[in-house]
């Protein structure tokens, strides 16, 4: 039985392969839609994107519109460079499907609320949309079996040392979701940042003839630059796909519970997901230590032939 699924998302490259690595398993994810979130860039663009995407891998998922900006912060977008889509480095298809004209925070609310058993959510950017939700329609949380969020850092952050970008957009978003009492996996910089796209791994997804694949590469092929240069790394850290990997193969993640939370008002550590491992208060989320980042990239690999 296919796991009913919604994706919120702000596409930007990462959350572009997670949703491709989603529409290869319809057998195991049965995603019902995608919401879109300003984040990586503006909210016209995530939205424009994912429909590009479900263009590129001929996919017939409705995509809605979610939130312009965040709770209480003005939006910071993490390309601040004129003129950027937000998916450099590919041609995509421009879509034939119009965005469906029902807002996504209202998308939520009645797919949950309708649903006949409580359903999955993938988190891959601000959580602005769900808070929204949350605060609109608190009877939504008895219908949300688990959230699998990429967001947070044990350590270091990528847009502050503190924080890192999904958390820091909307850190009131994120305390909302965080204190909802729902089930969360959470996938760290800690996680991602073992995940990279090396030249080897790159070069696989390369090698596969299909258009969908070969954009992958294109957009990781761009998508790395930045990351390698700013911290000498092997690749780029393979953010968002984690969550629909966890979701695919559970068993490529080690995960401990802690107890998480949000800061929303520090000078220089807005944003942070202070993580107490030792339990200061009941853990409230799971939070994934380690990874087998070969057979994430085997799995990657493996399910966009399909595509
Ligand atoms: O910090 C990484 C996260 O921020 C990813 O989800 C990336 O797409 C951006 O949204
Ligand atoms: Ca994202």
């Amino acid at each position: 039985m296919a796991r009913p699924l919604i994706i919120d998302c702000d596409p930007g490259v990462d959350d572009a392969i997670a949703l491709l690595l989603a529409f290869t398993a319809p057998q195991q994810l049965d995603l019902l839609g995608i919401t879109t979130v300003a984040g990586n860039v503006p909210l016209a663009l995530t939205a424009t994107n994912a429909l590009k995407l479900c263009e590129l891998a001929d996919q017939t998922v409705p995509v809605y519109a979610g939130c312009p900006r965040p709770l209480l912060q003005p939006l910071q977008t993490a390309v601040e460079v004129h003129g950027a889509t937000g998916l450099q480095g590919a041609t995509l298809p421009d879509p034939q499907q119009r965005l469906q004209p029902q807002h996504g925070v209202d998308f939520l609310i009645e797919q949950l609320l309708s649903a006949p058993v409580p359903m999955t959510l993938a988190m891959l950017g601000p959580l602005t949309n769900l808070a929204v939700a949350l605060i609109k329609a608190p009877q939504i949380v008895s219908k949300i079996a688990e959230l699998v969020i990429m967001g947070g850092a044990v350590t270091h952050g990528n847009i502050t040392p503190a924080a890192e970008f999904n958390v820091y957009v909307d850190p009131h978003a994120a305390q909302v979701v965080f204190t909802a009492g729902i089930p969360i996996t959470l996938i760290t910089l800690d996680t991602t940042h073992q995940v990279l796209t090396t030249p080897e791994r790159l070069a696989a997804i390369r090698h596969i003839n299909r258009p969908a694949a070969q954009a992958a590469a294109d957009l990781l092929t761009y998508y790395g630059t930045p990351d390698i240069e700013r911290y000498g790394m092997a690749g780029a850290p393979l953010h968002d796909p984690c969550v629909i990997a966890y979701l695919l193969q559970p068993d490529l993640f080690t995960t401990r519970p802690a107890q998480v939370a949000i800061e929303t008002q520090g000078q220089h550590t807005l944003g942070r997901t202070v993580v107490d491992w030792w339990h200061s208060g009941p853990p409230n989320v799971s939070i994934t230590d380690s990874v087998d980042a070969a057979g994430l990239y085997d799995l990657l690999t493996t399910q966009l032939s399909y595509l």
